[in-house]
């Protein structure tokens, strides 16, 4: 697989904080990525040193192999950035935010109109053009940076907590138009402290906790890392002690719930014949997954 993104014993040292201790992590092309981990964990650092916003202290980056440092102006223009904080001319509207950048990547003036008229329809934004960014709502200068973001078709697209402060409904709407980016072709790193959204939209996470990481695996993957699922069966009497039958299983008995943490080698079908054998009558049946919240506290607790 080509690599989009490289990065090889990345280190950087802030005055006082050393906030990245030797990361090397690679990232494909077309893969939707996400990089978790709690606030102050270096994960705006690694995004700012990756877009040339930051310097690094030590070690490489490169972006579809071009170095970040040498090749600076072609691997910028690989990237589209929506960065953590609003970094927009407050004053000016909506629709020269995005004019203006497409300046920047050099899109010649004819070109510009048809495609910022395309990005703030798909983001709903299209009536709101003329007015100036500060007088839209948070989630609408979301979306704006979005949309600059994308001006200049960059294969790479990285989000900064892109969510964050943007109401359900919105966010589930961002959500399918970046599976959509996606899936027609576009690499996409993301962080975000919503971890339904790390596990809603990326297939592989880097979980990173003070400037190390910590986990590095495919979503699904990760999800198993803990003890696998809990069964609770609700009986339709209290049972005085656990049958024989299930004797083996890890169960708690609370007066007429059976409640199973189910290991990976365990049978569900064996489970259900063993219960049957115990002449056990079943009023309901709950199974809980586990959480890649769980998992994240797990990895991520002092
Ligand atoms: N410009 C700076 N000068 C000095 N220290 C900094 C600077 N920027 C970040 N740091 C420090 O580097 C560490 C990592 O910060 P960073 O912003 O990368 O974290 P983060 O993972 O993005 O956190 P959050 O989830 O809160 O956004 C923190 O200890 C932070 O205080
Ligand atoms: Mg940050």
């Amino acid at each position: 697989m080509t690599e989009a993104i490289t990065l090889k014993n990345l280190k950087k040292e802030y005055k006082n904080v050393s906030a990245l201790h030797d990361l090397t992590l690679s990232i494909g092309q077309g893969e939707f990525f996400g990089l978790l981990g709690p606030n102050g964990a270096g994960k705006t650092t690694t995004i700012n040193i990756l877009t040339g916003l930051c310097n690094k202290t030590s070690g490489s980056v490169s972006l579809f192999g071009k170095d970040v440092v040498s090749d600076y102006e072609e691997a910028r223009a690989l990237i589209g950035l929506v960065p953590q904080e609003f970094n927009m001319d407050f004053f000016e509207k909506a629709y020269n935010v995005l004019y203006f950048n497409a300046g920047y990547f050099g899109i010649p003036r004819s070109e510009r109109a048809a495609k910022i008229e395309r990005l703030f329809r798909d983001l709903d934004l299209w009536e709101k053009r003329n007015s100036p960014v500060r007088e839209l709502s948070g989630g609408m200068k979301r979306k704006v940076m979005i949309a600059r973001a994308l001006i200049h078709q960059p294969k790479i697209l990285i989000l900064d907590e892109p969510t964050a402060g943007v109401d359900v409904e919105t966010r589930k709407s961002l959500w399918s138009y970046l599976e959509k980016l996606n899936k027609e072709g576009i690499t996409i790193l993301l962080t975000t402290h919503y971890i339904e959204e790390a596990e809603a939209l990326c297939q592989r996470i880097a979980v990173i906790n003070k400037g190390r990481i910590v986990a590095l695996d495919s979503t699904q993957k990760l999800l198993h890392l803990l003890e696998g699922e809990t069964l609770t069966l609700h009986l339709e009497k209290p049972l005085a002690k656990i049958p024989k039958a299930l004797a083996h299983y890890t169960v708690v008995l609370n007066q007429n719930t059976l409640t199973f943490s189910l290991k990976p080698k365990d049978s569900l079908s064996q489970l259900l014949a063993d219960v049957t054998s115990a002449r056990l009558s079943i009023v309901k049946l709950e199974t809980t997954q586990n959480k890649l919240e769980d998992v994240f506290l797990h990895l991520t607790k002092k």
